[in-house]
């Protein structure tokens, strides 16, 4: 995602979007370890529930999803700072003490955030501004016509998996060409993937026991995620009890 920053997933449903998102999410945990900060968002609440105790938060509904857009655009702004104070370009090129762990956010289908122009206005800022600053979009929908993305953030995700697409105007929707209406109901988790050019491309098929199983070292339980987020409010006699815990 350094590389290609922000990702556009789309297609019917039954298509293999959130398998898609699953997979990419559970590989970029097991790759990155403590240098990712994962925020997902799933209105459907279907989906994310096995990113629970590892992404910093899972939210399912507008108002934590505000809370997430509000807190990253805070984050950014401190980015922008501290790039513009070491005079560098690039979270990257930052010094190893300084550097700060990349961020993704994660929404699976956009589509029931339309209404809301305020984070829909916060995700585009993401978009134009967050590559520098190693924070990056991964979007599912179905098909993402300007009802539902408007242009600028849609030129922003620059990376495409287009999924099966009924017809080949919403192909062209998604990729600018038909190819993702060629493939059959029955071919579940093939995609057009357009990243240099267009080439169709099998998804691996991670299912959720599966997922469950190659996270279950990631997982901080829920009591240990109490302490942590309690950190800012103890008194000593609790740092008493942290240290037995
Ligand atoms: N890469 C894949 N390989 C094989 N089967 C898949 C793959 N992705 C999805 N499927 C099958 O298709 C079903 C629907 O996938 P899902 O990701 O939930 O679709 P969507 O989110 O697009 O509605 C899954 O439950 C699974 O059985
Ligand atoms: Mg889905």
């Amino acid at each position: 995602m350094v590389d290609n920053p922000h990702l556009l997933v789309a297609g019917e449903t039954g298509s293999g979007k959130s398998v898609a998102l699953r997979s990419i999410l559970t590989t970029l945990i097991r790759h990155c370890g403590d240098n990712l900060e994962l925020y997902c968002a799933d209105l459907k609440r279907s989906e994310f529930h096995v990113f629970r105790g590892i992404a910093r938060e899972v939210v399912t509904d507008v108002d934590g999803l505000e809370r997430i857009v509000l807190r990253l655009q805070r984050e950014m702004r401190k980015r922008g700072d501290l790039l513009d104070a070491e005079e560098v370009a690039h979270v990257d090129d930052l010094p190893a003490d300084k550097r700060p762990p990349y961020i993704v956010l994660a929404i699976d289908e956009v589509a029931l955030l339309k209404r809301e122009k305020d984070v829909m206005a916060a995700v585009e800022d993401v978009s134009t501004i967050g590559r520098a600053l190693g924070v990056f979009l991964i979007l599912s929908m179905q098909r993402p016509d300007v009802g539902v993305l408007e242009g600028r953030l849609k030129n922003n995700l620059t990376v495409r998996m287009a999924f099966r697409h009924s017809d080949a105007i919403n192909s062209r929707i998604t990729i600018g060409s038909d190819e993702a209406a060629a493939i059959m109901e029955r071919d579940k988790g093939r995609m057009v993937l357009k990243l240099n050019g267009c080439e169709f491309v099998q998804g691996a098929h991670l299912t959720l026991p599966a997922a469950r199983e190659l996270l279950k070292d990631y997982k901080i339980d829920n009591a240990n995620v109490n302490v942590i987020n309690n950190i800012h409010n103890i008194n000593n006699d609790d740092v008493i009890e942290l240290e037995v815990l």
